[in-house]
């Protein structure tokens, strides 16, 4: 056989070498060399003109894409209303979230389906794997598992399977055998995903496929693995917490915006379809430093509780930390509450936090944020049946948001009697019923409704 050379690319640069180098001699940083395969025995398809001839939209014809529920959910509306038949989603999560135990969990369903589902793991032995199954109560005769590494292999055991679906566990522990570094490294990552979108793309097999997140929150090194698949789905949550969100991040076949939440209990992931609830289950009632807020994610309201603690610095510089939310965001609401409203809060170190372990980007909790923190500040509770939204501008003014009838609509279910929003969303929502409505505009008014 034919030996196959390799070379050591800049992935920065482009600089190229035979032999791996820490620092690139051209750009001079540090781990950018990648090995690459220059040479493979393919011979080329000669390029057929007639296939390349540009088509209008009305005559290229529809692809129809069925998909596959789950049977979660929570899942399919993340995914956009299932698994797209061929397409290759990537699972992406810190170790011991449930990435495995979620992918394990959709087999039964779709083994009752009929089709077959061919699980491949490197991490987990056949048995370990079983004995999951087993306590998650997965009976389907049409799940298959493999335990295997070698790239190659698994190509062949698809091939003699045909499987309808496959599951890769993880794509950190496959390597293919004609590059020489070690598994879970950038080329091995890229080398054995190209295969497997390969094989998914021309036996129309669906593949979802488990990566492990870094450090630094990226999908192994630097998300090579996000451009090659169809649809990038994030596991999050506090490991020490029972709830679980996913995200999708990156979605060919759907919204990016949707989130699915779940508990891990005993038995494995468990939907919780009113997150609302869940959110503010344990919520304080009464006291300083807590509002609640409702965040558009997807199509779908979620009330979650912002919680503030301003409290007297002992040393020279301020303490600021917020957790669930967009720092430079808070440190600009502080400024505008003591621009606008005096507040001293140089003198305080102050935390923010997002109760329940949700991350919200959106720009509406921003007046929910600035209100706990003046709760908290002038010690003064919010009424525990008020829930503020509004996004707040530089000179103070309260601003506009998307979708206020759905928020109000969502306040109302869980019982909310005050809403308090800006004052351009007034008109939407003051035909609603049984709850009462406080248009505001400035700050100084969201202080002066909010705090009792
Ligand atoms: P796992 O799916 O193995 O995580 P990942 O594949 O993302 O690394 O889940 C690991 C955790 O989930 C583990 O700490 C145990 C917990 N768990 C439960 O609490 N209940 C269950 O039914 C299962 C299967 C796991
Ligand atoms: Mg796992």
């Amino acid at each position: 056989m034919a030996k196959i050379k390799t070379k050591y690319i800049c992935q920065e640069c482009g600089y190229e070498t035979v032999k791996w180098l820490g620092r690139c001699p051209e750009c001079g940083l540090y781990s950018t060399l990648v090995e690459e395969i220059i040479e493979k025995n393919e011979s080329f398809l000669p390029l057929k003109t007639e296939l390349r001839q540009p088509m209008t939209l009305k005559n290229i014809k529809n692809l129809d894409e069925t998909r596959v529920n789950t049977g979660i959910n929570e899942l399919d509306r993340v995914l956009g209303g299932g698994i797209v038949t061929g397409s290759l989603t990537l699972v992406g999560g810190d170790p011991g979230i449930g990435k495995s135990t979620l992918l394990i969990q959709i087999c039964q369903s779709i083994g009752e389906k009929g089709l077959k589902i061919l699980y491949i793991s490197g991490e987990e032995s056949v048995r370990q794997i079983k004995l999951r199954a087993d306590r998650l109560n997965i009976t389907t005769d049409n799940l298959l598992l493999l335990s295997e590494t070698n790239i190659d292999i698994i190509e062949n055991t698809i091939n003699e399977t045909k499987p309808n679906l496959i599951i890769i566990d993880s794509i950190q522990t496959m390597f293919a055998s004609n590059i020489s570094s070690a598994p879970g490294s950038v080329s091995q990552v890229r080398e054995c995903t190209s295969k497997i979108m390969h094989i998914s793309k021309l036996g129309n097999i669906s593949a979802l496929i488990v990566g492990h997140v870094t450090k630094d929150g990226s999908i192994a090194g630097p998300r090579i693995l996000e451009h090659m698949v169809d649809t990038v789905l994030y596991f999050e949550g506090e490991r020490m917490a029972s709830y679980r969100i996913l995200r999708a991040v990156k979605n060919r076949f759907g919204s990016t915006n949707e989130i699915g939440v779940f508990e891990m209990s005993q038995n494995g992931l468990r939907e919780i379809s009113n997150p609302s609830e869940f959110m503010l289950s344990g919520r304080p009632l009464g006291v300083p430093g807590s509002a609640v807020t409702c965040s558009i994610e997807g199509t779908r309201p979620i009330l979650a509780e912002v919680q503030a603690l301003v409290s007297y610095t002992n040393f020279g510089i301020p303490r600021r930390l917020a957790t669930g939310m967009d720092f430079n965001r808070v440190t600009i609401l502080m400024a505008v509450l003591e621009k606008r409203i005096g507040f001293k809060l140089g003198n305080f170190d102050s935390y923010v936090n997002l109760a329940g372990g949700i991350k919200i980007t959106e720009p509406a909790i921003d007046a929910s944020v600035a209100s706990a923190i003046a709760s908290s500040y002038k010690n003064k509770p919010i009424d525990s049946n008020t829930l503020i939204f509004g996004e707040i501008g530089l000179t103070g003014e309260i601003r506009a948001v998307t979708m206020s009838e759905k928020r109000v609509m969502e306040a109302q279910k869980l019982g909310f009697k005050k809403i308090i929003v800006p004052k351009e969303n007034f008109k939407e929502v003051k035909g609603i019923n049984g709850i009462n409505i406080y248009p505001v505009s400035t700050v100084k008014e969201l202080l002066d409704f909010s705090l009792i």
